[in-house]
């Protein structure tokens, strides 16, 4: 493990990649279901969603692989232990349901509805299981009512984030900005 003052280039390109990909991809999703008549008639918004938010379970493999072996920074000494833990346990969540559960129980769902995944609009994702149209709406209310969660999860993670930078001002957010904090 390689202990930094912020993270590695390569993890914030990760981060912020995702973090890019991710949001567009939530936008997209509510959009294509509320608004279908007005903006989604051909289930090209559907399309460009699952298009788009299949590239996380690539990504994921590498930003696993990379955080796994290059450690995180070191906490502000200003946050308390217990702090500590809820920051490591949040990021932990967002990596294990953001980021991997959600866009799996969307896999899930195109492969028990039988409907094409392209991942990037370029290749096929092969389904995950067997096709089978009475899970349908089990596979449909996981999705849905993950992509609600993870979205309140995401919009805790910003604010926090934010707190770090414009009230505590401490390092947190500049730590995985572009350049170096010593
Ligand atoms: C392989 C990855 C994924 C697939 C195949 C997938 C598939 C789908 C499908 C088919 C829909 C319904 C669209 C429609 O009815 O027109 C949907 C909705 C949605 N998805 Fe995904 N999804 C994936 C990943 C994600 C990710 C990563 C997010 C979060 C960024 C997300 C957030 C949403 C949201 C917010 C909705 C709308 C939920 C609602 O209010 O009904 N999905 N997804
Ligand atoms: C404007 C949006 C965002 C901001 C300002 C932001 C900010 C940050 C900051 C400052 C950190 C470092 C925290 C620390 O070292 O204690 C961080 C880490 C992290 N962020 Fe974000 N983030 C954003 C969006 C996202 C999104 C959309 C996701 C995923 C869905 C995400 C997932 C993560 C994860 C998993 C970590 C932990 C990284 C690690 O230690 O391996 N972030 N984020």
């Amino acid at each position: 493990m390689t202990q930094t003052k912020s993270y590695t280039a390569t993890a914030k390109w990760l981060h912020w990649g995702m973090a890019l990909i991710w949001i567009a991809a939530w936008l997209v999703g509510i959009v294509a279901v509320h608004w279908r008549d007005e903006f989604n008639p051909q289930h090209q918004l559907t399309f460009l969603h699952k298009a788009m938010a299949s590239t996380l379970l690539l990504l994921i493999v590498l930003r696993i692989a990379w955080r796994l072996t290059h450690a995180a920074p070191a906490m502000p000494d200003t946050m308390t232990p217990r702090l500590k833990r809820a920051a490591f346990i949040g990021h932990l969540l967002l990596y294990i349901v953001a980021l991997l559960g959600l866009p799996i129980s969307g896999w899930y769902w195109s492969s028990v509805a039988d409907k094409p995944i392209l991942v990037a609009g370029l290749f096929l994702l092969p389904p995950l299981v067997e096709p089978d149209k009475s899970l349908y709406d089990l596979a449909k209310a996981i999705h849905t009512y993950s992509a609600w969660l993870c979205g309140a999860l995401v919009g805790g993670h910003v604010m926090v984030a934010l707190k770090h930078h414009f009230i505590d001002k401490d390092k947190v957010l500049a730590g995985m900005m572009p350049g170096r904090v010593e």
